[in-house]
């Protein structure tokens, strides 16, 4: 990393732009405000929301910074290098289409979902490419070194082929599942084929639009599978919990990822009879304490940027999150038929 402090702006200033990280139960950095705060390589100079109050909010929390209730406004008057966009998903296009025709932009922060819909999504990714600028999206999780590590274990085969991927979400899949969509795609690769359903016993409103749940099954290129349940009468029964199971062991991530355990099939005795080989619990290779994922994600961007690089997070696998939710919708709207990714 060189020496530079990378001028950041915000548009939209609310939950992940900030005051998420209000809350005295999260032990981790969750909001772009308070990431790009504590990390040593950017600043923010400039922040924008059509609500003044929601600016003067962020102001008593971060102090007097260059402030807009126009985000074109902000564009024209600053020469930002990163700028975050965490207003509601239906805005995250347009706003992206004014940003990438800044000079001085050399890399967006996007929340998740990209879009309403993969298509759009799919043309802001062009965009950005046909811009020369750098894309990340706050699908956060794939900057976590314990994904990170299990990814290579995969990878390598340390615990041999990987067979299945059971993940457990609450409701909206657009929303609170998409990062569990996006986690067993980043473990199993491009899917092959999907079917799936929509919850129809309880539909949650996100920003005033239908976000439903749904369960799907997967099969992957590399020859796993998948069962996604992103489904819950109330976003309050919150779960994110994966099982991986391989040729010769299991990992499982539990407590929405504070709780990771990794097994091997090994020659115990055990009531099941002798001659079998049981699940056991062995020391794993990730490092299991605290991960400071979204620093994690603006060292990514800063390197990407100083690089020439592609962020772990990107517009491609938000495309695929959103690809993977809208081939849900159709198989449900053809009596759970499958469709080829
Ligand atoms: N990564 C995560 O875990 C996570 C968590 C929560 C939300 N999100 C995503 O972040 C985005 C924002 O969600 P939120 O919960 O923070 O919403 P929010 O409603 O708390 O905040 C959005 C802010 O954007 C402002 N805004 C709307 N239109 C604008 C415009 N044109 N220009 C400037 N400001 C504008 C609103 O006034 C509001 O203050 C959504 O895409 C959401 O899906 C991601």
């Amino acid at each position: 990393m060189n020496s530079s402090i990378y001028k950041v702006g915000i548009i939209g200033l609310g939950q992940i732009a900030y005051s998420i990280d209000d809350d005295s139960s999260r032990d981790i950095i969750w909001s772009h405000a308070l990431a790009y705060t504590k990390h040593p390589g950017t600043e923010i100079v400039a922040v924008c929301d059509i609500d003044s109050n929601r600016i003067d909010g962020f102001k008593d929390k971060y102090g007097d910074l260059n402030e807009y209730t126009e985000y074109k406004d902000m564009l024209n008057e600053e020469d930002l290098d990163i700028i975050s966009i965490c207003t509601p998903t239906e805005y995250h296009s347009e706003i992206l289409g004014e940003i990438v025709t800044q000079s001085s932009v050399k890399a967006i922060f996007c929340e998740k979902p990209m879009a309403p819909s993969d298509s759009i999504a799919r043309k802001m990714v062009d965009l950005c490419k046909d811009h020369g600028i750098i894309l990340a999206v706050n699908y956060m999780r794939r900057w976590d070194k314990r994904n990170l590590a299990i990814k290579e274990m995969i990878e390598k085969k340390e615990l041999g082929n990987l067979l299945s991927i059971s993940a457990y979400g609450a409701t909206a899949m657009l929303t609170s599942a998409s990062h569990l969509i996006d986690l067993v795609l980043f473990f199993a690769g491009k899917p092959l084929w999907i079917c799936g359903d929509i919850q129809t016993d309880f539909i949650r409103k996100v920003h005033g639009k239908v976000d439903p749940g749904g369960m799907a099954f997967i099969k992957f290129e590399n020859g796993s599978y998948a069962f996604l349940k992103c489904t819950s009468t109330d976003p309050i029964y919150y779960m994110f919990e994966l099982d991986l199971l391989f040729a010769e062991g299991r990992i499982t991530i539990a407590d929405d990822g504070r709780n990771y355990r990794q097994y091997i099939f090994d020659d115990v005795v055990t009531s099941t009879g002798s001659g079998y080989k049981s699940l056991v619990e062995t020391a794993a290779k990730w490092d299991s304490g605290k991960n400071e994922r979204m620093l994690n994600a603006i060292d990514d961007i800063i390197d990407c940027i100083e690089n020439n690089g592609t962020p772990k997070s990107n517009g491609s696998n938000a495309v695929d999150v959103l690809k993977v939710i809208s081939l849900v919708q159709k198989s449900y709207s053809n009596g759970n038929e499958t469709h080829a990714f």
